[in-house]
Order: structure tokens, then C-alpha cells, then sequence
């Protein structure tokens, strides 16, 4: 059989079965649900298009819902994200998986499309980013006639609108086939789930979604603790840069820049948060960080990391002001918090791989980690495999729901019920020794709860 996968070096493959062996014993959330599932098989008939980095815990997420009875091909949401080992050993495996690290934009869309290839198409899609959705979305809407993209602002638009066309000239029709096939969506992050919220509120998502970021299983967990531990590993092995005493801005204090300021105070840099809302700034300040904006210490400090989800947070005029060789980077899902495409005509010294020195025009010059791209799965391994069984658990409870019983919600976004929530963090105590006390019926009825949970209402914030 002709080989359905595209890998950097498939002879990773072992190298990548050893770390995916201890990646498993690091995962108990999505190692239980093999065990509840796994003879059930609830997502028989599923066929999943996965677009979410390809990295070593991302591969034991495959191979549960592989377990759980679920087709899959697999690309990689970011071009600088993939682990080559762990798409090696998922290739051998025999799961179609395209994605190598450091492909170009061009390929990386090539490859999302690539994972639509089942034989019969797909019927569900998990996404991170909301790429994959995107993609069907727009290039339905361009067989309708309308020109979706139709002044591309940026060279990632142009190369998506020529991979939109392309197909659309291959197989005419397919997009609307596509769209029309797919029975829901599960998204992993903030940034995917804005694209979600807004296609709903124009009436553009025709298939229900689940939020997976929201779970507070995820987003105050993977978001916050696990970029604890990523960021200050991704600028440790792009820069090794002393970080203690040096000072840090972080734009942004929601979870991840709230973990984001957490990595960088606990390797001892000075931190400093900037934020547009009155809350996280007023958290932020009570952390016993310094609140101020940009442009007061863009000159002074030594270390950026925008973490908003927005565009045109670090502008060129920032950048101009920075001291010599101030360290940029970025750990939001998208490079446009970072005007990277302004620093084009500058001159660049690839350092390494991810790691680039720019030359500004007055002789300072800045280093670049990842092109702007989210830094700790660019320059580092993104986050531990214990915090990402907390997400991906709740990714395989999205697709059973969304395959299982996906007739029964109307399009929209939703989120899943707490006792579920409570039941992915009740996964994920023994293996850190976390032993709970039990409320006896009395005191469950005084605070208005069942004893088994859930224990918060609905608008309980954690
Ligand atoms: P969030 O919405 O909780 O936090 C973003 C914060 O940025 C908000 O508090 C907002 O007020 C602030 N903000 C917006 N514009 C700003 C500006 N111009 N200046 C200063 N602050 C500004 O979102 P969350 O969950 O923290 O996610 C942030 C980004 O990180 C998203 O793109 C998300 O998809 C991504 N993400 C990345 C991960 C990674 O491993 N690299 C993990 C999880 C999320």
C-alpha cells in the first residue's frame, strides 16, 4: 500500500514510542478513559480530522480515540510545533499523519488538507486554533460565489486562498460536501473558540462545537500551569539566557499570562504585566506585579512575551525602542501579537532553528524567538504530558458527545457539564497522591450540593 503519511524520518518512530511509553504513565486521564472505553468502542464510525500540534502527548491522544473506535488523520495546527518522533511513531502506527516541523505555510496547508482525505471524507473535527473548521467554512462560502478572502491581509491568507482554489479546482463541490458531512467540533483553544463564537453569532457554523477550553479542567489548568512550565523552557533552550534579575513584560494577564508571569518570577526575573481590562490588571497587581503599559518600559526591560490573543500588541515602534539584544516572543496561539511582517526588510541571523537575531536601523538588535509563533511548542516541547491529559480528556469527552448524541444540540457552542469537569480532575489525583475529604449528607445539604458533586454552580469562576 502506497504510505499515507508525511514525516520528517519515519525511523523516529522508535525513539518516539519510548517518550510516548512514559508520556502514558504521565496521562492517567486519558489512560482511564481507554480503560472505561476502549471495549465499548463509542466512537465506531467516527472519522476524525485532527488538526492540533503533533507532539509526543498529542500522540497518546490519537491512539486513545484509535482505541475508542475512531478513524483519524492528523495534521499539526503551527508549523514550528511538531515533535518529528512523535509523528513518526504515529505514522508507523498506522495513522495518517502529516506534519513536519519547520514545514513552510504552504505545506501546512497542504497537509490540513491532506487530513480531510478519508475515503468516505470525514464526520468530525478536532481542532486547535479552528483551522480545520476554517477551512471547510471558507471554502464552502467560495463555491457559493462569495469571495471570502478577497484582499488577503497577510501572506498566511494569500497561501490559504490559493490552497482553497486549488482544491475547489481538484474536486469541485467538496467543501460544501464536507461541511454538510461534518457532525461537530470539538476546539481546544481561546483563540479557536472566539472564531467559534463569532461564526455562530453571524449565523455562519452549521454543525454544534464544544468548547474544550473551557472546561476549567483546561483553560485554568493547561493555560496557566502548564505555561508555568513552558515558557521559561522555551526561552531557556532557544536563548539560555540568565533569567534571574533580568526584567520581563508580559502582555496580558489572563490564564496563560498568568502563568506566563508565574514561569518567568519562579526563574527569578523581575516581572512586569501589562493588561486593557480593569480585573486582570487589579489581579496582576495584587500577584505583587508591576501593572504598567508598554511604552513606559519597552526601552529598560529585557524580555517580552505577548500571551493576549490579539493582534499588533509589540508594533514596530516598540520594537525600534527595544535595547540591544532584548528577547521577543510570543505564546498566544497566532504570530500576529508580534508586527514580525514589519521586520522583514531588516536584516536576520539565523541563530539556530527558531531562534533569529534581527539588525535594527540603529544598530540595536533584537532576538526573535520562533518567528513570533507560539514559543514554548516552537522552541521548547509545549507543555508536560500530565497537564495535557487534563485537556485531552476532555477532548475525548467532546467527540463521544458530539458523535454520540451530536443530533440532539442545535449549531452552537457549548460546553460540557460539569460533573464531567469534576470527573477529569477526579482522573488526575492519584497520581499525584491528592487524597479528598467527603462532605457527609448533612453538610452537603447546608451548602445546597449532592455529596458526589457537582460541587460549584454554574457561575462559579475557580
Ligand atoms: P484570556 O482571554 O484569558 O487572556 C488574554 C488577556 O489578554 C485578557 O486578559 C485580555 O484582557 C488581555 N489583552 C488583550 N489585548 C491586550 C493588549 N493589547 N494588551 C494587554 N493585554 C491585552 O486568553 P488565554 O486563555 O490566556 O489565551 C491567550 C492566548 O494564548 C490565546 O491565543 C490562546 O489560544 C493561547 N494559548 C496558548 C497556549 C500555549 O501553550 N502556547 C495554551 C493555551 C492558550
Amino acid at each position: 500500500m502506497a504510505k499515507d503519511y508525511i514525516v520528517k524520518d519515519i525511523e523516529l518512530a522508535a525513539f518516539g514510542r519510548r517518550e510516548l511509553d512514559i508520556a502514558e504513565t504521565e496521562m492517567p486521564g486519558l489512560m482511564a478513559c481507554r480503560e472505561e472505553y476502549g471495549e465499548s468502542k463509542p466512537l465506531k464510525g467516527a472519522r476524525i480530522v485532527g488538526s492540533l500540534h503533533m507532539t509526543i502527548q498529542t500522540a497518546v491522544l490519537i491512539e486513545t480515540l484509535v482505541e475508542l473506535g475512531a478513524d483519524v488523520r492528523w495534521a499539526s495546527c503551527n508549523i514550528f510545533s511538531t515533535q518529528d518522533h512523535a509523528a513518526a511513531a504515529i505514522a508507523e502506527a498506522g495513522v495518517p499523519v502529516f506534519a513536519i516541523k519547520g514545514q513552510s505555510l504552504e505545506e501546512h496547508w497542504d497537509y490540513l488538507d491532506k487530513s480531510f482525505l478519508f475515503d468516505d471524507g470525514p464526520n468530525m473535527i478536532l481542532d486547535d486554533g479552528g483551522d480545520a473548521t476554517l477551512y471547510i467554512l471558507f471554502g464552502a462560502r467560495m463555491e457559493a460565489g462569495e469571495d471570502v478572502i478577497a484582499v488577503p491581509q497577510s501572506e498566511e491568507e494569500a497561501v490559504i486562498k490559493a490552497q482553497i482554489e486549488k482544491r475547489m479546482k481538484a474536486s469541485p463541490g467538496w467543501f460544501t460536501k464536507m461541511r454538510e458531512q461534518i457532525k461537530g467540533v470539538s476546539e481546544e483553544t481561546t483563540t479557536g473558540v472566539h472564531r467559534l463564537y463569532d461564526l455562530h453569532k453571524k449565523g455562519q457554523l452549521p454543525f454544534p462545537a464544544i468548547n474544550v477550553n473551557d472546561s476549567v479542567t483546561k483553560s485554568k489548568f493547561d493555560n496557566k500551569y502548564g505555561c508555568k512550565e513552558s515558557l521559561v523552557d522555551g526561552i531557556r533552550r532557544a536563548t539560555d539566557t540568565m533569567m534571574a534579575g533580568k526584567v520581563a513584560v508580559v502582555m496580558g494577564y489572563g490564564d496563560v499570562g498568568k502563568g506566563s508571569a508565574a514561569s518567568l518570577a519562579g526563574a527569578g526575573a523581575r516581572v512586569i504585566v501589562t493588561e486593557v481590562d480593569p480585573i486582570c490588571a487589579l489581579q496582576a497587581a495584587m500577584d505583587g506585579f508591576q501593572v504598567t503599559t508598554l511604552d513606559e518600559v519597552v526601552s529598560t526591560a529585557d524580555i517580552f512575551i505577548t500571551t493576549t490573543g490579539n493582534k499588533d500588541v509589540i508594533r514596530i515602534e516598540h520594537m525600534r525602542e527595544m535595547k540591544d539584544m532584548a528577547i521577543v516572543g510570543n505564546i498566544g496561539h497566532f504570530d500576529n501579537e508580534i508586527q514580525v511582517a514589519n521586520l522583514k526588510n531588516h536584516k536576520w541571523t539565523n541563530i539556530k532553528e527558531q531562534v533569529d537575531m534581527i539588525e535594527m536601523p540603529n544598530g540595536n538588535r533584537l532576538i526573535l524567538l520562533s518567528e513570533g509563533r507560539l514559543l514554548n511548542l516552537g522552541n521548547a516541547t509545549g507543555h508536560p504530558s500530565f497537564v495535557m491529559s487534563a485537556s485531552f480528556t476532555n477532548q475525548v469527552l467532546a467527540q463521544i458527545e458530539l458523535w454520540t448524541k451530536g443530533d440532539e444540540y442545535q449549531p452552537g457552542v457549548y460546553i460540557l457539564p460539569k460533573h464531567l469537569d469534576e470527573k477529569v480532575a477526579r482522573l488526575h489525583l492519584d497520581r499525584i497522591g491528592v487524597k479528598l475529604s467527603k462532605l457527609d449528607p448533612d453538610q452537603a445539604a447546608y451548602i445546597g450540593v449532592s455529596p458526589e458533586g457537582p460541587f460549584k454552580p454554574e457561575h462559579y469562576r475557580y
